[in-house]
């Protein structure tokens, strides 16, 4: 089995101060190869542009039948067919989804030596980091990024988190408090929307109290050559879902259909929610994790907070007895999270290269 790595194999260059240093060029590092960088007709306004589905969260609590069972039947069909959905009414107020994204703007604008207090290593990732995968010589991402845990309650160390802004640990408590929430209530659509009872995914994935949850806040630097590079390359999330609240101002993320990468528009105070690889295989691949990335440009630096929701890190995570038949055999082996994420945590994202070749294993 693969274990974890001590350390990074090269120094590590915050990809912040590198963008403010004003170069005009960026280092052969962060150029990917050709095939590999955005192209721009994608965005242009003359192509036909589709948006991810949109889903009104309120109408759950609506009195009307009709209208409840219309919006379960419309976020089933955003998870078979996208993997990826906006949602709205969401509860969560808008106050306190500006001030999340307000006090990590913040921290990255302290100065780095503070910053550098919280250097993360590839051990666990928890802290300020630069890179994601620890290959040698590996052509790297346009961002730096916090990751913290805040699930279970036994991993959650405020003393790991930001000292400063001063308000930042109140706040991401906060946040996270009600992002884990909302993320509980999506599993559920899910659950009944794959035919199981509505608890299913969220005891799978350990009860209210086991499940885990960390947030990686991203920063993407403005960069002098958006053309050449990524902010991240194309992946699938390892977990169970992730809940984004991407920038209000500045698009990036793209997701993919098809052939195509499809950049999202995001709606003011809503929240992206994507499937990840851990549901795939609770799913018996019934819904899929997709691959996304993101794409930078010279203007606007862009911050994102990704909430990731995922099973309990040392339970077997298999597809579910009920999706399983002689007609749809087990497309996975069971595995734990702390297993699986072992692999992104060595080679950096690799689109779905993961859990398409677990499921030529079992
Ligand atoms: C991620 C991710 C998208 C974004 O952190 O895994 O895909 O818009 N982020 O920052
Ligand atoms: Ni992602």
């Amino acid at each position: 089995m693969m274990s974890c790595a001590q350390a990074w194999p090269e120094p590590v260059v915050r990809v912040q101060a590198l963008a403010e240093s004003g170069l005009s060029s960026i280092p052969s590092c962060y150029i990917k190869p050709r095939s590999q960088r955005p192209t721009k007709t994608i965005c242009s306004p003359q192509n036909h542009q589709i948006d991810i589905p949109v889903i009104d969260l309120e109408h759950f609590s609506s009195k009307d039948h009709i209208l409840r069972e219309k919006e379960l039947k419309r976020v089933s069909e955003a998870c078979r067919e996208w993997g990826f959905f906006q949602v709205v009414n969401h509860g969560i107020s808008h106050e306190l989804m500006k001030s999340a994204k307000e006090v990590w703007r913040e921290f990255f604008n302290l100065p780095l030596d503070v910053k550098e207090e919280h250097a993360n290593s590839p051990t666990t990732y928890e802290g300020y980091g630069s890179r994601l995968g620890v290959k040698k010589g590996a052509i790297l991402d346009w961002s730096d990024y916090f990751f913290l845990h805040y699930m279970p309650p036994s991993l959650r160390n405020q003393t790991k988190w930001p000292a400063l802004p001063s308000s930042l640990r109140k706040v991401i408590s906060e946040y996270g408090e009600e992002v884990v929430k909302l993320g509980g209530r999506i599993l559920e659509l899910m659950s009944i929307n794959l035919g199981l009872e509505e608890n299913f995914l969220l005891n799978k994935f350990g009860g209210e109290d086991d499940i885990g949850a960390c947030l990686r806040v991203n920063f993407y630097p403005k960069c002098p050559q958006p053309d050449l590079t990524l902010g991240i390359s194309p992946h699938s999330d390892p977990g169970g879902m992730t809940i984004l609240l991407p920038d209000d101002f500045v698009a990036g993320l793209q997701v993919r259909k098809g052939n195509e990468w499809i950049t999202i528009k995001p709606i003011p105070n809503a929240f992206i929610i994507n499937i990840g690889d851990q549901i795939q295989v609770l799913s018996n691949a019934i819904y899929k994790s997709v691959e996304h990335r993101v794409i930078v440009n010279s203007i606007k630096d862009r911050v994102s907070l990704a909430m990731f929701y995922n099973p309990k890190s040392d339970l077997l995570i298999e597809p579910a007895k009920e999706l399983v038949t002689k007609e749809r055999p087990a497309l996975y082996p069971p595995m734990t999270y702390d297993e699986y994420r072992l692999y992104i945590r060595m080679k950096g994202p690799c689109g779905k290269v993961q859990v398409e070749s677990l499921a030529t294993k079992s």
